[in-house]
């Protein structure tokens, strides 16, 4: 019997449309349905049984934490009734976030897989169909248990932890800086090359319900000619906690220093990540005052940001917080 598979749509490029099949830019996102999708990959069938759900149908830079409420608890009703695995289709822009949200929050250890696209569904050499079939074989593959939430995009497959988008319009547009992906799609089938070693879904602290109320975690980018404005906003804001995209290894400018010091020393849980892109960002070991701050190791500032809304809303301990840091 062909394994069951859920497909929950949330929109993006993977379901654009443009006005002509040369048009690879300029098209609108999340307007077709997942039956359209199907349609374009008559092989998906040879698969899986699946069935599918829309849980959102928007371009996903206006991804919000209400719909990753629905997507969550939609996942949970999907296992419930009998799914072997998911495949969440979602635009590329904020697609790591989402998913390292889910991997952080969701208590299984079967697999949920996100996918996309960087040429509408029109396109000519469109490249959501051959993405979707690999999101459904990976899902329905026993090899994809218990390696937390995964993606799979052009071939690669990646971990939640890891994967960032790192190009604006090439098929191309993912990878996991430092690690590399966890494998690929070969033959039709995956094969994996290395597992995630930090904590994640079944084995994760963090509960999806969350997601109604996470506390204010604004982002602040580190850069020359900066002053202490935007830290001063952030608290008088009602931050709970702060992520500084720092310069380097996670440096902060000296005019946004004191103000996040004086931020830390009230209360508000500040965390260095890197704007670089790839990298760790580690404990400051000179014993001065910014071992207040919590380094984000890998993560990067989004991704930061989501760990660090999850853990305030678990605890205020700095020190809980520091070790969450290095957990997950
Ligand atoms: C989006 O993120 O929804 C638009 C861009 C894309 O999917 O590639």
């Amino acid at each position: 019997m062909k394994p069951k598979i859920s497909v929950l749509t949330t929109g993006g490029t993977i379901a654009g449309a443009a006005a002509r099949s040369e048009m690879i830019t300029g098209y609108r996102a999340g307007v077709l349905g997942a039956d359209t999708l199907f349609a374009a990959c008559p092989a998906l069938s040879d698969v899986a049984a699946i069935d599918s759900a829309e849980v959102a149908a928007i371009d996903s830079k206006d991804m919000t934490e209400a719909i990753w409420l629905r997507l969550a608890a939609q996942i949970e009703e999907a296992f419930a009734s009998g799914a072997a695995g998911i495949v969440i289709t979602h635009g590329t822009d904020t697609l790591e976030e989402t998913a390292y949200f889910l991997h952080l929050t969701m208590k299984t250890d079967k697999p949920i897989v996100l996918t996309g696209a960087m040429r509408p569904a029109t396109a000519l050499s469109a490249d959501g169909p051959l993405n979707l079939l690999d999101a459904v074989r990976l899902a329905a593959s026993p090899e994809a248990h218990g390696q937390g939430v995964l993606a799979v995009l052009n071939g690669e497959i990646h971990s939640a932890r890891d994967i960032q988008k790192v190009h604006t319009t090439a098929v191309q547009a993912f990878a996991s800086p430092d690690v590399g992906a966890l494998g690929r799609m070969e033959q039709g089938a995956p094969r994996f090359r290395r597992r995630v070693l930090t904590r994640h879904t079944a084995r994760s602290e963090f509960r999806f319900e969350s997601a109604a109320a996470l506390p204010y975690v604004p982002i602040l980018y580190g850069h020359a000619g900066a002053d202490s404005r935007l830290a001063a906003a952030a608290v008088e804001g009602g931050a709970a906690g702060i992520v500084y995209a720092g310069t380097g290894d996670g440096s902060i400018h000296e005019a946004v220093r004191k103000p996040l010091l004086s931020a830390a020393e009230k209360g508000v849980v500040v965390v260095r990540a890197s704007r670089t892109g790839a990298g760790a960002v580690l404990s400051d070991e000179s014993g001065c005052p910014e071992a207040y701050f919590i380094e984000a190791d890998t993560l990067p500032p989004a991704k930061a940001r989501i760990l660090l809304a999850l853990a305030l809303s678990e605890t205020k301990e700095r020190a809980k917080i520091r070790r969450m840091f290095h957990e997950y």
